[in-house]
């Protein structure tokens, strides 16, 4: 099986994708390329801050190695937190107070339409590679379920009644724009190596 390293120091996120890359690429977490670090977020688009954490990986271990930013964009609030989604409520901001910000904000508008969008970058034999996922769906004032992470429990995604937080993780994978960004890079990796393989 290819290895692939994924830059990131979420585990919610590791566990995620290995659920769907996981049979067909040994996945490596940062901890087990024995990299201890933060990569940085300085930027203000996904794409570039996914950049960042996938050239930082790869010239540190010479390794191929992709990475995900994903942003919440609020229709109501201009795209907001979007590429500032886990530092919303400020650097040291947690889950619950970002949530908190992100209710408060949105609580005097009607339009309550939301979508979480995932840029993944791939280094892969030395080029860079981009896939995008997006779920919509809408933000709900009051929190629900206690699974997943970061703004699941107020986002309820187009195409169901439960918030993210209420779903094990199989059927917040039915909807999640990281499996989707994720399937864009399923696919384009079997046919890389599978014309590497002709
Ligand atoms: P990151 O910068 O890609 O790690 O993610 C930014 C922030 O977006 C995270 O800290 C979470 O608050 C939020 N986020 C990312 N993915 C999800 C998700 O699948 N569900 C809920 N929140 C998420």
């Amino acid at each position: 099986m290819n290895n692939l390293i994924f830059a990131t120091n979420n585990q919610n996120k590791v566990d995620e994708v290995r659920a769907v890359l996981g049979e067909i690429f040994n996945i490596i977490t940062l901890k087990e390329a024995g990299i201890d670090i933060d990569i940085p977020e300085p930027h203000d688009t996904l794409e570039a801050n996914a950049t960042e954490k996938s050239k930082t990986i790869n010239s540190l271990t010479g390794k191929n190695c992709f990475s995900e930013d994903t942003g919440l964009e609020v229709e109501a609030l201009n795209g907001e937190p979007g590429v500032q989604s886990a530092r919303y409520a400020g650097e040291s901001g947690n889950f619950e107070n970002n949530m908190e910000k992100l209710l408060t904000n949105l609580d005097p508008f009607e339009n309550k339409a939301a979508r979480f969008r995932t840029v993944i970058s791939l280094i892969l034999d030395g080029k860079e590679y981009f896939f995008e996922g997006i779920c919509p769906g809408k933000i709900i004032s009051e929190r629900k379920g206690n699974q997943g992470f970061g703004y699941d429990p107020v986002f309820i995604p187009t195409g169901s009644d439960k918030t993210f937080a209420e779903m094990e993780m199989t059927e917040k994978n039915k909807f999640s724009h990281r499996k989707k960004a994720m399937e864009k890079l399923i696919h384009f990796l079997n046919t890389y190596y599978g014309k590497d393989q002709d």
